[in-house]
């Protein structure tokens, strides 16, 4: 029986690439070429499946180049880059990676504040640069953590975990927004108080963005929620680039409308607002907060795992839509 064949559109760890041959025929990019899309529509054509990551487009041009396709397996929760309804109207099934990356992500969200918060980048720059020769009083003095009032906008998994590190580890009042409420029991373990927008805005010390990208939440953020912060707040952002409009931020703080900003996703990634490479007051990661080898490794299992298992006719394990049976792609 011939295998399915599919493509791995980045480099992976190269024993579960391994994995994946046991099962397929694999085209993999071991030299992780960043394909253009007209180059992955032509690896695609004759593919049954594809492992992607965040970064290539699934669209109704490329669903239309590739007519074998019938699972694109993304190595992420955020799945910002799929077309979900064209894939859905083409009967191809897309998965992503959640829960394995959760307390991870969470863990880096709270770094990146912590390390916003408390001036880390920025000093440890002033010293690396020679220019630490005397201790003064208000020499890189922060904002605290505990205590203080921490404000998420999205509170799926990932908002949760951090709002029980905040609320239990550091004995912060915790406030959230999100699409719709928490219930109670979940409320209860996160310590946490469903607020409006308009208000988490005013009173949080620390605003910690988690919510998917969506053309609903373009923009959450741009210079009309910054200018209702608090002068001395912080602002972090894990979800994604475009959530922020980097512009506007990077406005704000150079004029010191807001304190600082962590910022791990930019808008246009992996290319940064160049005027928030030249503010003091920000902490820049490239797109880490899920980077640890055994979560990237967690990821990647998961991918595999969805493709041998919709190959096998077990259906996907982390589905993010669900094609009309009718209007699937044949096996
Ligand atoms: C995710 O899983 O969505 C992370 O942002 C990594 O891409």
């Amino acid at each position: 029986m011939t295998k399915p064949r599919i493509l791995v559109a980045r480099a992976i760890f190269p024993d579960i690439v391994d994995r994946l041959r046991q099962h397929f025929e694999v085209e993999a990019n071991p030299e992780d070429v960043i394909w253009s899309p007209a180059e992955l529509a032509a690896r695609l054509a004759d593919k049954d499946g594809a492992f992607t990551t965040g970064s290539q487009r699934i669209d109704a041009d490329l669903l239309t180049a590739a007519p074998r396709l019938k699972i694109v397996a993304n190595m992420a929760v955020g799945y910002n880059n799929f077309d979900v309804d064209a894939m859905t109207a083409a009967g191809v099934q897309g998965t992503n990676t959640p829960d394995v990356l959760t307390e991870t992500t969470a863990d880096f969200g709270f770094a990146l504040l912590m390390a916003t918060a408390r001036r880390m980048t920025e000093s440890e720059h002033y010293l690396r640069a020679g220019q630490w020769t005397k201790w003064s009083y208000d020499m890189f003095a922060g904002s605290d953590i505990h205590g203080s009032t921490l404000g998420i906008i999205g509170m799926g998994r990932i908002g949760q975990g951090i709002a029980k590190r905040g609320a239990h580890g550091f004995g912060m009042k915790v406030v959230y927004h999100n699409r719709s409420r928490l219930a109670a029991n979940l409320e209860a373990e996160c310590k946490a108080t469903y607020v409006s927008k308009e208000e988490l805005l005013a009173t949080a010390d620390h605003v910690m963005l988690v919510v998917p990208y969506s053309a609903a939440s373009h923009h959450t953020i741009g210079a009309a929620e910054l200018a209702q912060m608090k002068p001395s707040a912080t602002l972090i952002n894990i979800a994604r680039g475009g959530i922020v409009d980097d512009a506007a931020l990077a406005v704000a703080l150079r004029e010191r409308r807001i304190a600082a900003a962590g910022l791990d996703v930019f808008e246009g990634e992996p290319s940064v607002h160049p005027d928030l490479l030249t503010v003091p007051n920000v902490v820049l990661t490239p797109h880490i907060a899920s980077a640890t080898v055994p979560t990237r490794r967690a990821m990647a299992d998961l991918a595999a795992d969805n493709l041998i298992a919709f190959f096998e006719g077990r259906g996907a394990l982390t589905p993010v839509n669900t094609p009309a049976p009718e209007a699937a792609r044949a096996r």
